[in-house]
């Protein structure tokens, strides 16, 4: 699962195209009118052109914007139309400068009229139609142009590339985005008639894989980019070793398998390789004998299934920039690892083991990132000498012991900081002034307490703090809170801290994300920012009233979470604005009165969470409008009236409908059948009454087994923005949870909400018969009726609930015998008929004797093991043979693993175990070849959900602005 958006941004080399002409140039008529006739099919909405045109004042078409001419002859030699321009900051990020307007329409083959034309860049447009330049005959026959970039030109198409051959001069072609697919001569109609070419960039052009072809020589190229492509054929792979000139090969996002060539041992100028997201999967040091080392300054192998060891990399002395992150590489870092240059190594998400690596060979190192690995013993405190250091990321490994002042002794330049997830103790003076202004700080379950960390107090420029599970069970001190206000994200979760918060409205600025959940902070809620992004105040000691959340006036809230605390009052009515909210959990509080009926205006609401607090009423009508929810739990309140049909005709998404423990009284509606994702259904200890509808087979999540449901139950929202002012934004998966009644016991559920799938409709007066459909539903895993009206025999067929592990029909009127089936239930290990009006002989299994004879009492007429009242003609000590029902054998098989049932993995949920985050923020692919790479991910780790976060609107906007 994996979307990975990347723009790389060409910095073309326009300077040896003559930019700029010499004022006194005039230009030549024909060339001019050749102009206009190009103008005169774009659409130019903007006024872009308005230098261009025959007036008077407008003679001179080498003065036009995007026109330059030869000074000596003026001759137009380059037609610059490009929307953008890049610019490249201090870091070597790329950002996008737009210089105009778009243009659209068509592209006319007019510029061809254009004989001296070198250089033409119509790049971030919106042209559309056929690109198909083919000269006419008394133009000559071939183009001179040398430069060609119809990049970002998303509506164009460009034929086959026969046109290729009017353009042999051509020493740089781009046409990224372009589509391409049907062009399956493509590499041979380039090698053809290309034969200066030394820049090709074909880049998301949806290239089919090629056709062979022999005859293969582009022996001038330095530069070839075909990412973004479905590129699998080893005639391509093959290719570029016959490209001896190549400096820079991007294949980027395609599906190349296995490993490379040979041949790239020719390649003894390559500076820069970039494979990332294929599906290589060679031992490392296998892949990287094929590679003539000593030029190599960028190979970026991410995300791809390379195997092995870290090998000695001395060889590739020039080296700059590794990137190996998300490959399966085990083992120990190499003894030595001396790469003088080295500016950036990207380890992160693989499984090497062992001590940190000595670094301090490669003084230039300016990004460290092994987080997601098993290394482990201490940290070495020469880590604190990468006085170029700017990017440390240890998390998530094994590493133990102190961590002192002089493991950041030198560390002067460094901005993010993230020790996370460790075994890691700071032992830091309490004078303690650290070398670094950091912009991220993130110190999950680092132990830093019991006190408030000081060193914290020069930290004024941070935008991401997170310290919790830190062991600080200390009063915030004041000068925390009145730090400079550029926190975006602050977490404080899962330490003892306490005391009063302070008025939070003053305290941040840009959307922050806060969360001081499990924590001993008590007083009112505080007074809240009007813009916040996610705001977790859970289990703490607040108390009052919760009306202060209306000071929120910005529609981007997304995550409400004040559960567990001492909250009291009505729930306010100032919910309008809150279009981006998905998440509202106000369980376990003392909040009454009706709900408020702005609430339906959430359209995007995925969890409402309601349940233990003094709420009542009818559930307002507009609550139908909110059709994403896919948690709805109201149990533990007063809640009244009848159940809506429109719960199951509007809420088709829900997976947890918990009503349990209201008044809600009538007849359930047939619309409930309709909740085809449901797993959790709980109307339990309610009044309902009346007959079960026969539709209550039909719960579709109840009778197959998707894959998908675990990624359907957690869901990702955005949990706020990265700090460092970056596109990037955090995610967060939000790990539903739910309250239910699990063998006879209240537990509360978070991991594996998957594999339960239960219904309770326990303490009701439901009355009727139990519907044979219900038997289809195979996955079911608990079922309760107890305590109804239930009449009737228990259905025939049960045993087709093959995955029901507890079944509860007590206290009804249910009569007639045990049907034999229910020995076909192998996973039951919780079962209670009693006090009903059954019959006969208990049916004979190793199960249905071993349970408790509580399990049967009550019903006056029923007989036989493990009741002590035998049936008719039974006598004591000639019990006859088990009956073999075919599974017999299995199920004595499985009886001494009776354990391992899935309630076995049902594992209990770790209460609100919400907040499992990480964050990629641009990768920092500093740029030695012209390419900078601002990307964005989204990933899946075993515990991990890293969200896609871009946000192509936010970034299309920065675009057009
Ligand atoms: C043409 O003239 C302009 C302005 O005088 C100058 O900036 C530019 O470098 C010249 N170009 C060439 C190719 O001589
Ligand atoms: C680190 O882990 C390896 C096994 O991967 C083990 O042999 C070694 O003893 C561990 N070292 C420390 C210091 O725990
Ligand atoms: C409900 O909140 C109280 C504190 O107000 C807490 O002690 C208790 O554990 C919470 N219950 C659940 C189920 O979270
Ligand atoms: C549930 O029903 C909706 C609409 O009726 C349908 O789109 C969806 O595919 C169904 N889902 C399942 C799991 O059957």
């Amino acid at each position: 699962m994996l979307i990975l958006f990347v723009l790389t941004l060409l910095a073309c080399n326009k300077h040896s195209y003559g930019f700029g002409s010499d004022p006194k140039i005039s230009c030549i008529e024909s060339e001019k009118q050749a102009l206009l006739k190009f103008k005169a099919t774009l659409i130019d909405e903007a006024d872009v052109l308005s230098s261009w045109g025959s007036e008077p004042d407008k003679t001179n078409c080498c003065k036009w914007w995007g026109v330059k001419c030869n000074n000596h002859t003026g001759h137009v030699t380059v037609l610059n139309l490009s929307k953008i321009s890049p610019s490249f900051s201090l870091s070597g990020h790329v950002t996008v400068v737009s210089i105009s307007s778009s243009l659209s329409g068509k592209i006319s083959p007019s510029f061809l009229e254009l004989q001296h034309l070198k250089y033409l860049d119509l790049s971030w447009n919106y042209f559309s139609g056929n690109f198909s330049p083919i000269p006419n005959h008394h133009l000559g026959n071939v183009s001179s142009l040398r430069y060609l970039s119809l990049r970002q030109n998303l509506g164009l198409s460009v034929g086959n590339l026969e046109w290729l051959s009017y353009f042999p001069l051509l020493r740089h072609l781009d046409l990224n985005s372009v589509d391409l697919s049907q062009a399956t001569n493509w590499l041979e109609l380039v090698s053809k008639n290309l034969p200066l070419l030394e820049h090709l960039d074909l880049s998301s052009c949806g290239l089919p894989n090629p056709v062979p072809h022999l005859n293969f020589s582009l022996s001038l190229i330095t530069s070839v980019d075909l990412s973004e492509n479905s590129l699998s054929s080893s005639i391509i792979i093959d290719a570029f070793g016959k490209m001896i000139s190549l400096v820079h090969l991007n294949l980027y996002d395609n599906e190349f398998a296995g490993s490379i060539p040979k041949s790239f041992n020719n390649l003894s100028r390559l500076q820069s390789l970039n494979l990332m997201e294929n599906s290589l999967t060679d031992q490392l040091d296998k892949f990287l004998d094929k590679l003539s080392g000593k030029s190599l300054q960028i190979l970026n192998l991410e995300w791809n299934q390379l195997r092995g060891t870290l090998p000695d990399l001395t060889r590739f002395s020039s080296l700059r920039e590794l990137h190996l992150p998300y490959n399966q590489l085990t083992g120990p870092f190499p003894t030595s690892l001396q790469l003088p240059n080295l500016g950036a190594l990207n380890l992160r998400g693989n499984q090497i083991s062992g001590m940190l690596p000595d670094l301090t060979v490669s003084h230039s190192l300016t990004f460290l990132d092994l987080g997601h690995n098993s290394l482990n013993g201490t940290i070495d405190k020469s880590v604190g000498q990468l006085s170029r250091l700017e990017y440390l990321d240890i998390s998530s490994n094994s590493l133990e012991g102190v961590i002192s002042e002089a493991h950041f002794s030198n560390l002067s330049s460094l901005k993010f900081l993230d020790f996370s997830f460790n075994s890691l103790v700071f032992n830091i003076s309490s004078n303690w002034i650290p070398p670094f202004q950091l912009d991220v700080i993130r110190l999950a379950s680092c132990k830093l307490g019991p006190d408030f960390p000081k060193w914290l107090r020069n930290q004024n420029n941070c935008s991401e703090l997170d310290i919790s599970g830190a062991g600080i069970s200390d009063i915030v001190p004041n000068w925390f809170w009145d730090r400079p206000p550029n926190l975006v994200y602050l977490n404080l979760s899962y330490n003892q801290m306490k005391g009063l918060v302070p008025d939070f409205s003053v305290k941040f600025s840009d959307y922050p994300s806060i969360d001081l959940s499990s924590n001993r902070f008590e007083g009112q809620i505080p007074r809240l920012p009007s813009k916040v992004e996610s705001l977790n105040l859970s289990k703490n000691l607040f108390l009052g009233s919760i009306s202060l959340i209306c000071a929120i006036t910005d529609f981007a809230l997304s995550y409400l979470d004040l559960s567990s605390n001492q909250l009291s009052g009505w729930i306010p009515d100032c919910w309008e604005h809150f279009q981006k909210l998905n998440i509202i959990n106000l369980a376990n509080n003392t909040l009454s009165g009706k709900l408020p009926s702005s609430l339906g205006s959430l359209s995007q609401l995925r969890a409402l969470q309601l349940r233990d607090n003094n709420l009542s009423g009818e559930l307002p009508e507009s609550l139908k409008n909110c059709l994403e929810l896919k948690i709805l739990d109201l149990g533990g309140n007063r809640f009244t009236g009848n159940i809506q049909p429109w719960i199951g005709t509007h809420f088709t998404k829900l997976i947890i409908l918990s009503l349990r423990s209201n008044n809600f009284y009538g007849d359930i509606p047939l619309g409930i059948c309709q909740l085809n994702n449901t797993h959790i259904l709980d109307f339990s200890q309610n009044d309902l009454s009346g007959m079960l509808p026969r539709c209550f087979g039909n719960f579709s999540a109840m009778i197959h087994r998707y894959d998908s449901m675990r990624e359907a139950i957690d869901f990702v929202y955005m949990r706020g923005r990265q700090g460092d002012n970056s596109e990037g934004y955090i995610a967060a998966i939000y790990l539903a949870n739910a309250l239910v009644q699990w063998k006879g016991q209240e537990r509360e559920f978070g991991k594996n909400l998957d594999l339960l799938k239960i219904i309770d409709l326990s303490s009701n007066k439901l009355s009727g018969e139990i519907p044979q459909e219900i038997a289809s539903l195979a996955e079911l895993v608990s079922l309760n009726l107890s305590t109804n009206n239930f009449t009737g025999k228990i259905v025939e067929d049960i045993g087709q609930m093959k995955n029901l592990e507890s079944l509860d029909l007590s206290a009804n009127r249910l009569f007639g015998q045990i049907p034999a089936t229910l020995a076909l239930l192998h996973f039951l290990n919780v079962l209670n008929l009693s006090n009903n009006n059954l019959s006969g002989k208990i049916p004979l299994s190793t199960q249905l004797q071993s349970f408790n004879p509580s399990a049967y009492s009550g019903n006056p007429q029923l007989c036989g093991d493990p009741l002590p009242n035998k049936c008719p003609g039974e006598e004591e000590g000639t019990k006859p043979p088990l009956i073999a029902t075919g599974n017999e054998k299995k199920i004595q098989e499985e009886d001494g693993d009776k354990l391992i049932t899935q309630a076995f993995y049902i594992s209990m949920g770790v209460g609100f175990a919400f907040g499992f985050w990480a964050i990629f923020g641009p990768m920092l692919l500093s740029s030695i070849s012209g390419y900078a790479c601002f990307k964005f991910l989204d990933k899946l780790t075993d515990w991990l959900y890293v969200m896609a976060s871009i946000n192509l609107a936010r970034l299309q906007r920065r675009l057009q602005s």
